[in-house]
Order: C-alpha cells, then structure tokens, then sequence
C-alpha cells in the first residue's frame, strides 16, 4: 500500500510548464503551510539539480499530458510518485483539476491517496534507447509520390518465434496505460492499467482482414524488423527516428515501472472509460463507491477493525520501505549491547506506520520501540514494532517482521504481524479468530513433545536449545518473537518460549496466536499479560494447548536455565 508513504513526503519537485504561474503559486503556498520544501523544475530543465537519493519525494506536474510524460520521464527512474495537475486544456492523463490541488495534496499527505505501478516500455532501435509510459509507433513514411507504395511491411517476433509479416499503415506496441486509443481503433479490449504488467501489439489499418491485436507479457522481447523505410514515435513523438530496410527495433517492458498517484479528485477508470465510450451497463446504477473506504463511526467494534485495516495498510507500506532497504543498511547503532541494534530501516518505518496512525486516529495514543510515547486522549493505544529481528534485517536475512497492536484499555484487541519479504500478513482481531492472508489460521494438535517443533528466542545460556533438543522433533531460533508467535497460531511450530521479550515484540502475536487457539502464559504457568510488564521484559511460554503443561514441567525441571534478567520492578 504504497500510497500510505506519501504521508512521509519530505519535499516536493513540481515540474511546471511556462502557463502554470498560478497553479505553482497555489502549489508553493500549500507546501509553505506544511512545511514541505517544493523545488520548481521547468519543463526541458532537468530534475537532477535539486534531487538528493535519500530524501522522499512527491513529483508533481503543471501543465498537460506533455508535461505529465515529461515527469513519467524524469521520476520514475528514480521511483518517485507523480501526481498530475491538468493546467492544461485537454488532458488524460494528468486528471486533477486546478482547483482540486490543494484537497488531493491533502488527501495524499495524509496517506489516503493510491499508487499505482503502471508497466512502462523500453525501445531500443539504432540511435533509440529510451522508455515509455504509454506506446511505441511504427508508421509508414509518406511517400514522396502519392503514387508509390503507401502500405509498411513488418515482421514480428516474440521470444524469437516469428509472429508474421504485418501489412498496413505500420503497428503499435503500447503499455495498458497508452492502449485504449489504438486498441479500440483495432477492435481491441481496454485494458484496465492499475497493476497491469503486459503489452499489447495492434496493427494499424492492416490489410489482413484476420490479423488481430495480440496481448503479452511485459517480460515478452518483441523485435520488429523493417522491410522499408519507416518512423518511430514513442509517447506520441517524444522520441522519434527513421527506420531503414532491414532496421531492427526491440521492444518490451520497463524494469522500472512509473509510480502513478491517484487520489479521489482524479476520475476513476471505469468511470471514465463509460463516460468516454458511453457504456450501458452503469446506466441507473448508483455510485458503488469504493468497497475498502473507511467507514467513519463511533461504535467500538467499528474503530477495531477501521484499526485493523489502517494497521495493515501501514505495515505494507513500512514493509516496501523495509524491502528496498534490506541488504543494503550500512549504518547500525548500538542499544543495550552488541546484539541489540537499531538501523536507519527501523526509524523509517517507524516514522511511516506512527504517523499514518496518528493521521488516522489523532486521539489514540501511540508507544512504538523507535520513537517518544504520544499519549492519546482515548481508551486506546498503539503497541508498534517497526521491524522486530533487527539482527537479522542488517544481516540480510529475510526472517523480520512489522508488528502492530491496538490495546483497549490495557488489553491488545487487534494485532497486525506483517512479514515483508514473504509478503504474509497475519492478523486477528479479539474474538474474531486469526487469519493469514486473509484465510483462518490455527495451532497443531500435537500432543506429545516428541513430534513436536519448538521455537525460542533468545537463549542466555543454550540450556533451552540443548535440553529441548533432546525431547523434541527440533528447536528453531528464528530471530522475530512477533513471528515466532505467528508461526505458533499458523501451525508451523507447536510451541515456543521467549526468554526476555518487550510488550511491542508481542503484544500482536499475542493477540495472534491466542485467537488461533494457542496458550500462552508466563513460565510459571499464569495467564501472559504483554502489556502489565510496561517497559520490562519477560518470559513467555506458549504452545497449541495440548504439550502445554508438559512443556512447563520441563522448563521447572530444567533448573540450569539461566533465570530471567532482573526487571526494573526488582
Ligand atoms: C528482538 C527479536 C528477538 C527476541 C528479542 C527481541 P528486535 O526484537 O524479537 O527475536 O529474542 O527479545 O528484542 O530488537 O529485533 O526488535
Ligand atoms: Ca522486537
Ligand atoms: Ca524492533
């Protein structure tokens, strides 16, 4: 849910054609009051000059669809969202109005607005290296005299195989966001563009009464071989050449996509496709709006899973960030000691998943591990763990997760545990049952230790680890507590112990795992409560029920375990 970052924005770069003084004016004012810095660009003028990598951007663009495929140009290589002004006269793609600016600026910062990945195409040809967001153009070239040929004849290859000889005015090979003009115009489908990674090939006026448009993969490499003479426009011209006999032109998706936002003030796509092609099949039909928005409403069970659903929109959010940066995180800091570190990757998604919740629900409190308590003014709070396994982040391992709760009045109702690299969100709200993508999840029914699969934490002095061997099918020490406990409710382990856990490594898991049907209690065999402890870590024994008394009995019996660190109520 990339749209949630925008609520992160730290500068602007509007690119502005010469007849928009009065929208950059609006555009200046707006940022100004936000304390958003904009860097005005003039189209023809290059972004580079005011662009830092490590900065988070919003593109914007003034002026029409040429100055919108001018910022599909420059942003996208460097994956910054564009948001379109029409200060133009007539535009598609850039859709929003001038007197929309300000509210759909506000709609997106405040992480409410979508962004869409629109597959973009890369030409390459003699003198043509280039890519677009909407289609490439092989035309035929007039004739100098009217009674020479007029027809152009290409032939097509997909993957290497020979697709034929097209004959006509030439083709076209557009992405889903250029197709609807040229693929109607050849009896072809319209695409719906969000998320939509193909290409399509139409011919243009061919005199083969059978030949019809083709649709492939984005990742297909189309080569069309020039029988004569011929032009190429990619994007409507912006870039242009001369094919020669025997030319060879490549096409096929972008390894970079273009980060499209759309907020409420642009049209929606079927809307506007059934206005534009006067389609029947909304006539009379009221406005279905859309099914996700959030219901505004006051009833408790309402704002837990309003809750939810903003919860797992900041952790797939913060979990994009958490991907670009894995692998690649330079800078560590120390905490406690040398195992207990935190990267630039935590603070970024701490920022990310705090502020789209304080956004959200401004009178909620928020403790998260990486940033100061913000005290709320009603009965909830938010218990936040921007990346728990840490460790195994920095160290490119992809065992790491997000983990987010919602306590009610000192009990966490709702817990969102997000696991970004395997792009598993496991969720549950109390009472509700617990879910993995959606579908219910619950424990094993194992019960006797020796088929089981027990996870641990951290593990002081390796008693765990070498007394549970011995017992069991296997111990795990995978490095997420907040995991761990998803791994319990999923089935994939049968139980786990957590020596020395804070409040935030589990309060979602707990939630979790308990609506799965696990037990969870303390090493003495009382109820766990994540919250009671406050800043104090401690120990945590859960297991699917049935091993659950035996797995105390040897924890007792283990008396070489080292004891749990001294808390600060001690
Ligand atoms: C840690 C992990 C680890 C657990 C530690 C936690 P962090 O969290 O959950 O598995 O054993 O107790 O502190 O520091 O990676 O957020
Ligand atoms: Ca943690
Ligand atoms: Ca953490």
């Amino acid at each position: 849910m990339y749209g949630r970052r925008l609520a992160t924005i730290e500068e602007i770069i509007a690119l502005v054609s010469p007849d928009s003084d009065e929208e950059l004016s609006t555009l200046e004012a707006w940022a100004d009051n936000h304390g958003i810095p904009v860097h005005a660009v003039e189209v023809g003028d290059d972004i580079d000059s005011v662009y830092a990598p490590e900065r988070e951007y919003l593109g914007v663009t003034l002026g029409g669809d040429g100055t919108y495929l001018e910022g599909v140009r420059q942003f996208s290589p460097k994956q910054i969202p564009i948001l379109g002004i029409n200060a133009g006269t007539l535009a598609f793609l850039a859709s929003i109005s001038p007197c929309d600016l300000t509210d759909a600026l506000d709609e997106a910062l405040r992480g409410g607005a979508t962004v869409d990945r629109r597959q973009q195409l890369h030409v390459a040809a003699d003198r043509v290296n280039c890519t677009g967001i909407n289609d490439v153009m092989i035309e035929h070239e007039p004739p100098e005299d009217p009674v020479d040929r007029k027809i152009t004849r290409l032939q097509v290859f997909a993957d290497g195989e020979f697709v034929g000889e097209y004959e006509g005015s030439g083709l076209a090979v557009s992405t889903p966001t250029g197709s609807t003009g040229v693929s109607l115009s050849a009896g072809g489908p319209v695409h719906y563009p969000m998320n939509n990674s193909s290409l399509q090939i139409v011919p243009l006026h061919t005199h083969q009464m059978g030949v019809r448009p083709l649709i492939v993969d984005a990742d297909t490499t189309i080569k069309v071989v020039a029988e004569g003479p011929a032009n190429l426009l990619v994007d409507g011209g912006r870039v242009q050449s001369r094919l020669e006999e025997d030319d060879v032109v490549t096409i096929g998706g972008a390894d970079t996509s273009a980060l499209v936002v759309n907020t409420s003030y642009d049209d929606d796509f079927f809307t506007s496709i059934s206005e534009k092609l006067g389609w029947s099949v909304r006539e009379d039909r009221h406005d279905r709006g859309d099914a996700d928005r959030l219901v505004e409403t006051e009833d408790d069970g309402e704002v837990v899973r309003q809750a939810k659903q903003v919860a797992e929109e900041a952790a797939k959010a913060a979990g994009e960030a958490l991907r670009e940066l894995h692998g690649q995180t330079e800078s560590v800091e120390y905490k406690s000691d040398k195992s207990d570190i935190v990267t630039e990757a935590d603070y970024k998604a701490d920022n990310i998943i705090t502020t789209v919740i304080e956004n959200e629900f401004p009178d909620h409190g928020i403790r998260s591990e990486e940033s100061d308590e913000r005290v709320g003014s009603s009965e909830y709070t938010w218990l936040i763990d921007p990346l728990d396994g840490t460790g195994n982040f920095a160290h490119g391992n992809p065992n790491y997760s997000i983990s987010i709760a919602l306590v009610e009045d000192e009990e966490p109702v709702m817990g969102v545990v997000y696991a970004p690299e395997t792009d598993e969100m496991f969720a549950a709200i109390d009472g509700e049952g617990a879910t993995l993508d959606g579908l219910p999840i619950s424990t094993t029914d194992r019960a006797t230790l020796d088929e089981c699969m027990l996870l641990s934490g951290y593990d002081p002095n390796g008693a765990f680890l070498s007394h549970c061997y011995q017992e069991t099918r296997g111990v795990r020490s995978l490095g997420s507590a907040a995991l761990n406990l998803c791994f319990l409710a999923a089935g994939s382990a049968d139980a786990l112990w957590e020596f020395d856990t804070y409040p935030w490594d589990v309060a979602a898991g707990v939630v979790i795992a308990r609506e799965a049907g696990a037990t969870l209690t303390t090493a003495n065999g009382d109820r766990y409560d994540p919250i009671a402890a406050h800043e104090a870590r401690n120990e945590l024994v859960g297991s699917n029920g049935a091993v659950h008394e035996t797995l105390l009995r040897h924890l007792d019996e283990k008396q070489d375990l080292q004891a749990p660190k001294q808390t600060s109520a001690d």
